[in-house]
């Protein structure tokens, strides 16, 4: 859809089709809201913060300044995961979603996986708003517990083991947050930015992920392109993982990575 097609199916609670197979006219109010949304866009603000929402495998969630807006290389790394999940055949499987911004990943799985449980962890306050809203649209608020917390000193203090611990944590180098395109630039940049190297939260996942997965137990994040490399060598540097696996996106990047800790599942 065109920027003006979302905005007025968003005003006008229509399907696109609509749009053009009825000639339904604009209010007043309708037609300042449409002007609204126009001007926001020309303003460099991303269509879903405009419209207020996203979809993410399917399922509506609610989008807004302050939060990450989910992207289809994440459906990509929830795939994987539900994958990985489906070979060990378990009925109940309790998750770890660092860095949990809209909720968009624990809320996949506690659709997708009806006996799971999800701790979701995450350092913004107006971030975990949006992921309790949406857990709460998408009727799994029951099933996921949302922390507020710096992950570096949850890994600590959380005393529970996890079957599978799952991130997409900010990992854009610092010198290229001035870089990316005006609309990105308008989320938040505690949600992008991944230090010096862009790798600053996998040099303390890889290793602290060990001490809170069960034996076997499934690490799965997603990684910028380009640094799959130097995740190599974290892993080897670390030890302590079996079956490190890197996956493409659709459009043939390695994007996600794959690990278990060592041990009999
Ligand atoms: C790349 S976003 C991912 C959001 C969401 N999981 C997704 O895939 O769309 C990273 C998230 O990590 C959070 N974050 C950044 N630093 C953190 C920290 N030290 N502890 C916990 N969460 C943190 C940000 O607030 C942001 O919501």
């Amino acid at each position: 859809m065109t920027d003006d097609e979302l905005f007025l199916t968003a005003i006008l609670r229509c399907s696109r089709s609509d749009l053009y197979t009825q000639a339904i006219p604009l209010t007043a109010d309708q037609q300042k809201q449409f002007d609204d949304m126009k001007h926001r866009r020309a303003n460099g603000e991303p269509v879903q913060y405009i419209v207020g929402f996203t979809e993410f495998m399917g399922l509506r969630m609610d989008v807004g300044p302050g939060v990450l807006i989910p992207r289809p290389e994440t459906e990509v790394l929830v795939d994987y995961v539900l994958q990985e999940l489906s070979v060990e055949k378990k009925r109940e499987y309790f998750i770890l979603d660092i860095g949990t911004g809209s909720g968009c990943i624990a809320i996949a799985f506690a659709k997708m996986l009806p006996g799971c449980r999800v701790i979701s962890v995450d350092i913004s306050e107006t971030a975990l708003a949006f992921a309790r809203r949406n857990a709460e649209i998408n009727g799994v608020k029951d099933r996921i517990t949302f922390v507020e917390r710096d992950v570096f000193w949850f890994m600590d203090e959380n005393l529970d083991r996890f079957d599978a611990v799952i991130s997409n944590p900010p990992y854009i180098p610092t010198f290229q947050m001035d870089k990316l395109p005006q609309d990105v630039q308008k989320e938040p940049g505690l949600a992008l930015d991944g230090g010096p190297d862009g790798l600053h939260f996998y040099r303390f996942l890889i290793p602290s992920s060990l001490r809170k997965l069960k034996t076997g137990g499934l690490l799965a994040f997603e990684f910028g392109d380009g640094q799959r490399k130097e995740l190599e060598k974290l892993f080897d540097e670390v030890g302590g993982w079996d079956k490190i696996r890197f996956n493409k996106d659709n459009v043939g990047k390695f994007r996600v990575a794959v690990a278990r800790k060592q041990g009999v599942i």
